[in-house]
Parts: C-alpha cells; sequence; structure tokens
C-alpha cells in the first residue's frame, strides 16, 4: 500500500489569473517544479504545503484532486525570505552566480522563521507513517526542524537546482547551518551525480560527519543519509497525448502559416538570468551580421515568462533583453520581416506545444541549470521525429540527453556554429538524432522519478 504523502515547496502549484481578455482564471504557476509535481501529486493524492499568497486557490477551485495547506507569512519575513535569501543570496550561489547582495542585507531570520512556519505546517499535516517530500532551495532547514517535531517521520528533500562544489558554497556565511538542516533529511535527490557528489564534498569540507563517497552517504551519528541522482522527467503519457492533440496541430499549422516560409528557431525560459537569453539574442545577431538576408529564410521566436519580477536583477535582466531585441529588429528587419518576436507571457499548454510542434530548432542554452524541463518536453512534441535540439552543456538535460547539438552558451561565435549547423541539418540526421533523443527522454518520466524516489524514502524493515 503507498503512503500517505505530504509535500512542500513554497510556489503552490495553481494561482487565479486572468486571460488575456481580462477574464478570470485558475492557471497553472510557472517553473519546472510545479509542471514536474502537479501531475504526480494528481496521481498519487497527498498534500501540498506552500506560502500563501493573495492569489492562491483552494484545493476546489483549481480541481487538483489533492490537498492544498498554505503557510502565511506577515508581508517582511515574505519578503525577507523569498525575495532577500532565496532569489537573492541561494539562487545565484547554487547556480555557480556571484550573489550581489551583501552579508549585512541578507534578512537570514526571516529565512530561518519561514522555513519554521513550513516545518510546523507540515507537522499540522503529517500523520506517523507518512512521506514527508521537502522540494528546493527555499526550504533547506525544513528537514531538520521536521526531523525535530515528527521524529518517525521519513523526511525526503529534492534539489531542483544545480549544486556546485564546495569553492562556491564555502562562501555562504550560513553555509553550516544549511548544510545541518539538509541533514535532517533522509534521503537527498539531485538531478545528476556530479551534483550530488558536490553536496558530498561540502559536507566533507564543512564538517565533521563520516562520508561514505562510494555509498553517497552521510553518517549523521548512526542515521545514514543518502545523497543521490535523481533525474527528473515530464509526465510522458500526457505530454504525448497533448503533442498529438488535433487542437495543438491546428495552431501548429497556423502558426507555420503566419511566418510564411520562414524557418522557426525558438527559444522557451522563465526570464532568468540564468538561461542565458541575451547570450542567445547576441549569437543571432552576429548571424545576421553575416548572413543580413537570413531574415527572410529564418525567424528567432523567443517566449518569455515572466518572473521575479519584483527582484533587481530580473527587472534589469528585462530592460536589457528589450534593449537587445530592438537593437537586432531595428538592425535587421525589412517590411514584413521582423527577424526576432518576442512573448512576454506565460503561454497555456497547448500554444506552448504548438510553438515546440512548429520550431525547427530549440535553442535551450542556460548558463546553468538544474535540469531543464524545456528541452525535455520539445523532444517528446517532437513526434514526426524531426527537428533540431540545441542543448547548453551546463544543463542538467545535457547528462542525459546525449544526441543534442551541445554547445558552450558563453561561446558566442560557437553558439552561432550550432545555429547554422542546426538550420543545416539534413532530414536524415534530424531524424536519427530525433530518434536516439525519444528513447533518452522516455527513460525520464516524472512518475518513474517519484516512484523511485519514495521507493528509497520508505523505511528500511
Ligand atoms: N512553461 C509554461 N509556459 C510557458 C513556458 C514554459 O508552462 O509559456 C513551462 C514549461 O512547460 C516547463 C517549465 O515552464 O515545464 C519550465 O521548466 P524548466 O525546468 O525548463 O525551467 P525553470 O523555469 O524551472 O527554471
Ligand atoms: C525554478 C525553481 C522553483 C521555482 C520556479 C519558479 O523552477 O526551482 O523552485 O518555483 O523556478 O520560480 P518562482 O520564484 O516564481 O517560484
Amino acid at each position: 500500500m503507498r503512503r500517505r504523502m505530504v509535500v512542500a515547496a513554497n510556489r503552490g502549484p495553481y494561482r487565479h489569473t486572468r486571460t488575456a481578455e481580462g477574464t478570470p482564471k485558475v492557471a497553472r504557476s510557472a517553473g519546472g517544479l510545479v509542471t514536474a509535481l502537479d501531475p504526480v501529486l494528481r496521481e498519487r493524492g497527498g498534500t501540498w504545503v506552500a506560502l500563501h499568497e493573495p492569489s492562491a486557490p483552494t484545493a476546489g477551485e483549481c480541481n487538483s484532486g489533492y490537498d492544498l495547506a498554505y503557510v502565511p507569512l506577515g508581508p517582511h519575513t515574505r519578503r525577507g525570505y523569498y525575495h532577500g535569501v532565496s532569489n537573492g543570496l541561494l539562487w545565484p550561489l547554487l547556480h555557480s552566480f556571484v550573489p550581489t547582495i551583501r552579508d549585512g542585507e541578507v534578512p537570514w531570520r526571516s529565512y530561518v522563521a519561514a522555513n519554521a512556519a513550513f516545518a510546523e505546517e507540515i507537522a499540522r499535516q503529517a500523520s506517523s507513517g507518512d512521506l514527508v517530500w521537502v522540494h528546493d532551495y527555499h526550504l533547506m532547514l525544513v528537514p531538520s526542524q521536521v526531523r525535530v517535531s515528527v521524529p518517525d517521520a521519513r523526511i525526503g528533500w529534492y534539489c531542483h537546482v544545480p549544486w556546485p562544489g564546495p569553492d562556491i558554497f564555502r562562501t555562504l556565511p550560513w553555509r553550516s547551518e544549511v548544510i545541518e538542516g539538509l541533514l535532517g533529511a533522509d534521503v537527498l535527490g539531485f538531478h545528476t551525480d556530479e551534483y550530488a557528489m558536490n553536496f558530498l564534498r561540502c559536507v566533507d569540507a564543512l564538517t565533521a560527519h563520516r562520508i561514505d563517497f562510494s555509498e553517497r552517504t552521510v553518517w549523521v551519528r548512526e542515521r545514514p543519509v543518502r545523497a543521490v541522482a535523481s533525474p527528473i522527467g515530464i509526465p510522458t503519457a500526457d505530454v504525448s497525448a497533448l503533442a498529438s492533440d488535433p487542437r495543438v496541430a491546428q495552431a501548429a499549422t497556423e502558426l507555420i502559416e503566419a511566418l510564411g516560409g520562414r524557418r522557426l528557431v525558438l527559444g522557451v525560459d522563465r526570464l532568468d538570468y540564468t538561461k542565458g537569453i541575451p547570450e542567445r539574442i547576441q549569437a543571432f545577431e552576429k548571424l545576421l551580421e553575416e548572413r543580413p538576408t537570413l531574415v527572410d529564410e529564418v525567424v528567432f521566436v523567443q517566449v518569455m515568462v515572466p518572473s521575479r519580477i519584483d527582484v533587481r536583477a530580473y527587472a534589469q535582466l528585462k530592460r536589457e533583453v528589450d534593449r537587445l531585441v530592438g537593437k537586432v529588429n531595428s538592425r535587421f528587419a525589412r517590411s514584413g520581416r521582423v527577424p526576432i518576436q518576442y512573448l512576454y507571457r506565460n503561454l497555456d499548454p497547448l500554444s506552448l506545444y504548438a510553438h515546440y510542434r512548429a520550431a525547427d530548432v530549440a535553442l535551450v542554452t542556460p548558463l546553468r541549470d538544474g535540469m531543464n524541463l524545456v528541452a525535455l518536453e520539445y523532444v517528446a512534441a517532437r513526434t514526426e521525429c524531426d527537428g533540431v535540439l540545441v542543448l547548453s552543456e551546463f544543463a542538467g538535460a545535457a547528462h542525459y540527453l546525449h544526441h543534442a547539438l551541445m554547445v558552450n552558451p558563453y561561446h558566442c561565435r560557437g553558439l552561432r556554429d550550432a545555429i547554422v549547423a542546426a538550420l543545416e541539418l539534413g532530414p536524415e540526421e534530424q531524424r536519427r538524432c530525433m530518434e536516439a533523443l525519444r528513447l533518452e527522454v522516455a527513460e525520464l518520466d516524472v512518475h518513474a522519478w517519484a516512484d523511485r524516489f519514495l521507493a528509497l524514502l520508505e523505511p528500511v524493515p
């Protein structure tokens, strides 16, 4: 019999919002964590504990089929915990960027208080024998806090972002608190073995705990804590159904017709500085400088989902992307031919998959990314086995998708060459790579991921 599951993640799965016409609707929240966990909870049932936001719907309103519990925080604590520590400090650090926030400005106390509030709500929701599964960098103190309040719980934590080596992680002033907070769990999951090993090396550098590297295990006194590579995936059955939906095919055909014979190069990202969007635009600009007539043959469509707009670095990035797109379009547009089209909104699944189906090339070129589900979704949508995936070697997905066209996104000329190579790849070669990629993506099913992770969490007899 399956155990009941209590999941905790900062972001709730759904929110009240409005359509472009202004009609109220309930939509799924942005980001890979929600895309992955929502189908898992729909399938298994359980409770999702999330931060309370004014836009938060009830379980009935979003027809989730599982329970929702919200953690209310005062505005000061919420700001310090979410904007200050989670987005200002931990997000860049875990992606190997130098955080711009200064030590004296960091509202660490808010992070501790918010984690304690989550742990309290989890303790209210979890009964003896339930599995408690905590997610991501917002909640790294929660595992040890829950271990105190629910000592017999089996506790897992999953890292949806990369984990850096000790040289970078050691710069965090609260490095020991974070490591000890996580070691309250029984199992810690990472997208790749490289991240799991980085974590173990951080534990080695910062604590006296005994570590068995070959077993990927830390011994916290007599208690084993496993750090495992457990790659996340996509709901493959739902995605194939969506990719073959006639409405998606129709929308893809309309999109292709609207392009007037030009080929589509596609980028799909949350607007985040880790995604390498300016670098991608600059590589496309370089290509147009050398071949200005390409504007008659190719259009680059960049979908950018608004994200963390209250954080300075994100607002700056938005201005930077606006400037770059404006510059390239003003330099290279001709009447009726705009080289870059950019959509600044969260597309609904039908429209997103129509873009995947219509795109000849997908540019998934983050500077660093935990996994990157867009890469997997693009491949899953290519049911005709054509199209080319250009993939950054710094995305976790690069560890699993060996038949993509790999690039170093920091190398402008290399990225430009990769776009040319992708556009020139013949149909036979496209098919050969896409068939292999589709087999690789089929291995990355989100339900299998959850089953595997939760099986590790089962108590040892
Ligand atoms: N996504 C979406 N609407 C959009 C663009 C993207 O729902 O307009 C989804 C996409 O399907 C994917 C997720 O957002 O599942 C992004 O996940 P990813 O792992 O690529 O990056 P993250 O945003 O988590 O950093
Ligand atoms: C990434 C993180 C998630 C986060 C999502 C959206 O996928 O790993 O934890 O929910 O981005 O970001 P947001 O700050 O809007 O929740």
